[in-house]
């Protein structure tokens, strides 16, 4: 038996399509410990929400997947549709980037709770609805008594949001997925439902998968980062060797594009050029090799491991920095997204 709440080795997913072939997932390995908190970043098509469903068993059929996924040490690979719904409703529960995924437009706030809490534990309508309104006054949910009445669309973008964790809450789930839970919203009501969501781990004590293309809400939340590009983990580590030693060039490239309230006006952000390849057929050579301004002749021919990278500070099983990059131990000395260009040099080209 392990310890880890969830772990993934070597999953794969393909999805027959009339293109071809999608190699979505290639080789994902990763271990989610109690109460740890995982961000999982990268560009959109890099196989972040298909990692995430097949991890709950949410694929579509046209999905082969292969490779072992352990909930609280059950495979889910091999259970049953019920056994699996089953444990969607109990130890883990899921937050999609629109809150009306989760939420039925027909029924109130409060009936979908009640009957979240019913599905799974034996108790009277009555105090299921004690515990629903207790559950919307932790979300932060003003007068949670009569909103328990209110239908979804008589709720805000963001109270929508907190209202789908007091959901995912009510059955003390183990682990929480987040696919992009605070993009759809605006700056500031991301902020409150990303509280929200910290409150929620808290008293729940589950551990989080954050599914972000946003790297500044990673920043101070998650305490692992995977970076995910073309199907795969180019980097792993823990928050601030990802943020300060950044190991593969790609992701210097995110970090290069976001903004920071502390940086001086006259630092301009850097963007990666070019766009991620499509996942249809075979390729050879490191997926990023295209847009690397680093390449050089053995990442048009050899894809790179993820390998650990040599001048890591922490070495605790799991926690290692790797890199899937030929030059990581070169790449981690660099100052970080210095190797792209910025917007402005960008701009005085176009205007030569
Ligand atoms: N049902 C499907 N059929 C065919 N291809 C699919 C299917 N679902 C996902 N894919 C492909 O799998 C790859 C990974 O998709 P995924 O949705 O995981 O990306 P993502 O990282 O979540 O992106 P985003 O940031 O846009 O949400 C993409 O190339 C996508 O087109
Ligand atoms: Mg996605």
């Amino acid at each position: 038996m392990s310890e880890n709440i969830l772990s993934i080795q070597d999953l794969n997913v393909d999805f027959q399509t009339e293109a071809g072939v999608v190699h979505a997932i290639r080789g994902v390995s990763f271990d989610l410990k109690p109460q740890e908190v995982i961000g999982i970043v990268g560009e959109s098509g890099s196989g972040k929400s298909v990692t995430s469903l097949a991890s709950i068993g949410l694929l579509a059929r046209s999905a082969t997947t292969t490779g072992t996924i352990l909930i609280d040490n059950q495979s889910v690979t091999t259970m049953s549709e019920k056994e699996l719904s089953n444990l969607r409703g109990t130890t883990v529960a899921m937050i999609f980037q629109d809150p009306m995924t989760s939420l039925n437009p027909v029924y109130t706030i409060g009936w979908q709770i009640v009957e979240a809490l019913r599905a799974h534990q034996k108790i009277s309508k009555k105090e299921a609805r004690v515990e629903a309104q207790r559950l919307l006054e932790l979300v932060g949910i003003p007068q949670a008594e009569k909103r328990l009445d209110n239908y979804p669309h008589e709720f805000s973008g963001g109270m929508r949001q907190r209202a789908v964790i007091a959901i995912a809450m009510a059955n003390q789930p183990k682990v929480i997925l987040a696919d992009e839970p605070t993009t759809a919203l605006d700056v500031t009501v991301q902020a409150q439902v990303l509280q929200t969501l910290r409150t929620a781990l808290e008293i729940s004590k589950a551990a989080l998968v954050l599914i972000t293309h946003d790297l500044g809400v990673i920043a101070g939340f998650a305490d692992r980062i995977l970076v995910m590009y073309a199907g795969r983990v180019v980097e792993s580590g823990l928050v601030d060797e990802i943020f300060y030693r950044p190991a593969m060039p790609y992701t210097h490239g995110l970090l290069g594009s976001i903004p920071s309230i502390d940086s001086v006006s006259s630092v301009r952000l850097r963007q990666i050029p070019g766009s991620p390849p499509t996942m249809v057929g075979t390729h050879t050579g490191c997926p990023f090799a295209a847009r690397c301004p680093l390449r050089k002749e053995i990442c048009l021919t050899e894809e790179p491991e993820l390998k650990l990278v040599a001048a890591s500070t922490n070495s605790s099983i799991g926690s290692e920095h790797r890199s899937a990059c030929h030059f990581a131990d070169e790449v981690v000395e660099m100052p970080v997204a210095s190797m792209f260009p910025d917007s402005s040099e960008d701009f005085s080209e176009e205007s030569k």
